[in-house]
């Protein structure tokens, strides 16, 4: 199929637990200034003329409180769908892409926890891979120097190496693929899991990691620093913090 110029489908994993996040309601549907982080996250990709349609993959025992969430946030205009998502990540978006229409060649992948993406990453993924892509991730440069250890629970862990911080990148979402491309990757990786192969060789984390391990070609575009993740409690107060900023510079 020719992904040239085609308007892309986004599938949005929300189904996670949010252990890291601590107690409460599954990390999507926790509260950000008033509004779920996935509804932040679901508004962040329909505001994208690059993007016609949403897949979100909801924890498989909330798909109708997510369709009704969904609504009350004044998404009901949107083409906006709902499916159970998976015990992983990797299987929650393999669900979603599979109610994906098959005319659809362009496929982002979002994390729910990423609710303050701006529109421009969005574009600028679903851009690159209209320019020809199969695979493109938002990232960012480092700020913190990383040192490779041999891990030992409760330290010392003794350092291996010091990779050169100029090369690395934190990786982000929407990553964005051609959709022939990303479900070859994820049937593969499933066959893999089925047939107990691929044991030895660390996890993939990202939708793009998949790609490269089966021999794909992945290019970076520029992300932004307010795209990071809700993972921890601190992210949460950032989140909050950045959203304010945001809603007082509207109000002038
Ligand atoms: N996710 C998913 N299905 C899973 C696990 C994760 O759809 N079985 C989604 C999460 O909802 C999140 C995204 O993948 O939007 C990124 O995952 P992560 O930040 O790890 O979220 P959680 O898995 O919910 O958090 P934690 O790992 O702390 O439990
Ligand atoms: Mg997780």
């Amino acid at each position: 199929m020719n992904a040239t110029g085609a308007i892309a489908a986004a599938v949005v994993p929300a189904a996670g637990r949010g252990e890291r996040l601590g107690p409460g309601a599954p990390k999507a549907l926790r509260d950000l200034g008033g509004v779920p982080l996935l509804v932040h996250a679901v508004r962040a990709l329909t505001r994208s003329r690059a993007v016609g349609l949403v897949v979100v993959a909801a924890p498989a025992d909330g798909v109708a409180e997510v369709v009704a969430l969904l609504d009350s946030h004044g998404l009901e205009g949107k083409d906006i769908r709902v499916v159970a998502g998976g015990d992983t990540r990797q299987e929650s978006v393999r669900l979603g892409l599979a109610a994906i229409p098959a005319e659809v060649g362009i496929v982002l992948v979002h994390d729910a926890a990423r609710p303050l993406v701006p529109v421009e990453v969005v574009d600028a993924v679903a851009s690159a891979v209209r320019a020809g892509a199969e695979a493109v991730v938002p990232a960012v440069p480092l700020a913190d120097t990383v040192k490779r250890v041999e891990p030992v629970r409760g330290g010392p862990e003794p350092v291996l190496d010091t990779p050169d911080r100029a090369t690395l990148r934190a990786v982000q979402t929407p990553q964005g693929f051609r959709r022939d491309t990303l479900a070859e990757v994820h049937a593969k990786a499933l066959a893999e899991e089925s047939a107990g192969a691929g044991g030895d060789l660390p996890p993939v984390t990202d939708d793009a990691g998949l790609v490269e391990r089966f021999g794909g070609r992945v290019v970076v575009v520029p992300g932004h620093e307010e795209a990071f993740k809700v993972t921890r409690p601190l992210d949460l107060v950032l989140a909050e913090a950045v959203l304010a900023r945001r809603r007082a510079a509207d109000a002038y």
